[in-house]
């Protein structure tokens, strides 16, 4: 048979329609309370602490009958929307020049594909049009003006994604970025507090990762990120990057990151986190492995604590084939959350350190 033209394909479609980990780490809800053998046809999902309103949309779908992406996008979209969270979509923090660049990716499990888009700017949800490229075009990653092109060209709307509690934030920061810059927060004569010895504002990764299990047994995922807040403008995270912020196999399972993406672009950590459960592991365990990894390669100073150890976190999240869950980030006192097909869970991640 002749391979289908394009046009005749348009035609056609048209008609038809247990860790050995060495280390200090300690075990989180996904190995202290053994991880529900939810087995073919029991649904679950697990996604970051600030994924609550995503996981009962989610798995609200899923239940009904959903593919696993449908629903993971739907519910992510819930969090881009939300101008509460600063850390992804509309009211995302913005760049270090107060511009809100957004990056997103979706990985397809039954189809083995992905799409993601990187730093693009004016459409407030990149999971939607992460999921275009995959569908629609023969690229995996489309970056920068060539996203908001491709991304206005299928119809997203266009808008300024900064808003006024974002835009405060920024502000505050540049304020007080350095002493040797023209930009002062409020002040007066008499106040010593400002500048370069005044750097309490924390910059922060955020981000919001899902993976799920559907009814047919199916495994899909999603990574959505305003990234880094006060970045060089075009810097992109982990969280596009398909097999650094997320990546699924259907056979195995699937794994997302938050937190320190640059960690993950140097160790490849959510491909990592599939195939060390491709070897047996649990979910946990392969997360844990994940976190260990990132502390045995890193050598900068900088990025270390008094013991030498890695400074900021990572997260990990992931659950197999079977339905088994486990989260582990590289430092503890975190939470993460699992809908089970009954309810939200909040449970206490595994760590590395305290
Ligand atoms: N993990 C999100 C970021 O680094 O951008």
């Amino acid at each position: 048979m002749p391979p289908m033209k394009r046009r005749d394909f348009i035609r056609t479609t048209a008609l038809t329609g247990t860790a050995v980990l060495a280390g200090t780490w300690s075990a989180g809800a996904g190995s202290a309370v053994p991880a529900p053998q939810s087995g073919a046809g029991r649904p679950i999902l697990i996604t970051s602490a600030n994924g609550a309103a995503a996981a009962e949309k989610t798995m609200q779908m899923i239940s009904g009958g959903s593919d696993a992406l449908d629903a993971i996008i739907s519910g992510v979209n819930i969090v881009e929307d939300d101008p509460n969270d600063t850390s992804v979509g509309y009211g995302g923090l913005p760049n270090e020049e107060g511009v809100v660049e957004l990056d997103a990716a979706v990985m397809h499990g039954p189809s083995y594909r992905g799409g993601a888009v990187a730093a693009i700017r004016n459409i407030r949800n990149p999971s939607k049009v992460a999921r275009m490229v995959m569908e629609r075009t023969d690229h995996v990653l489309i970056v920068g003006e060539g996203a908001l092109k491709f991304a206005k060209a299928h119809g997203f709307p266009e808008e300024n994604l900064l808003t006024d509690r974002a835009r405060a934030e920024w502000l505050k920061w540049k304020e007080n970025l350095s002493t040797t810059d023209d930009w002062l927060p409020p002040h007066s004569i008499d106040d010593d507090g400002i500048g370069e010895i005044y750097q309490n504002y924390l910059r922060h990764y955020g981000t919001i990762h899902m993976s799920a299990l559907d009814a047919n047994g199916n495994l899909s995922c999603a990574t959505t990120t305003s990234g880094l807040s006060y970045k060089i403008p075009g810097r992109v995270g982990d969280s596009p990057i398909i097999g650094a912020g997320l990546y699924c196999d259907n056979e195995v399972g699937s794994a997302g990151s938050t937190g320190r993406g640059e960690a993950n672009l140097l160790n490849c950590s959510s491909v990592m986190v599939v195939e060390w459960m491709r070897q047996g592991k649990s979910p946990e365990e392969a997360c844990l492995l994940a976190c260990k990894r990132i502390n045995e390669r890193q050598r900068e100073k900088r990025l270390q604590d008094e013991q030498g150890r890695f400074k900021p976190n990572v997260k990990f999240y992931a659950i197999n084939r079977k339905g088994e869950y486990g989260a582990a980030a590289v430092r503890g006192g975190w939470n993460y959350l699992i809908h089970d097909g009954n309810s939200v869970k909040k449970l206490e991640g595994a760590y590395l350190f305290k």
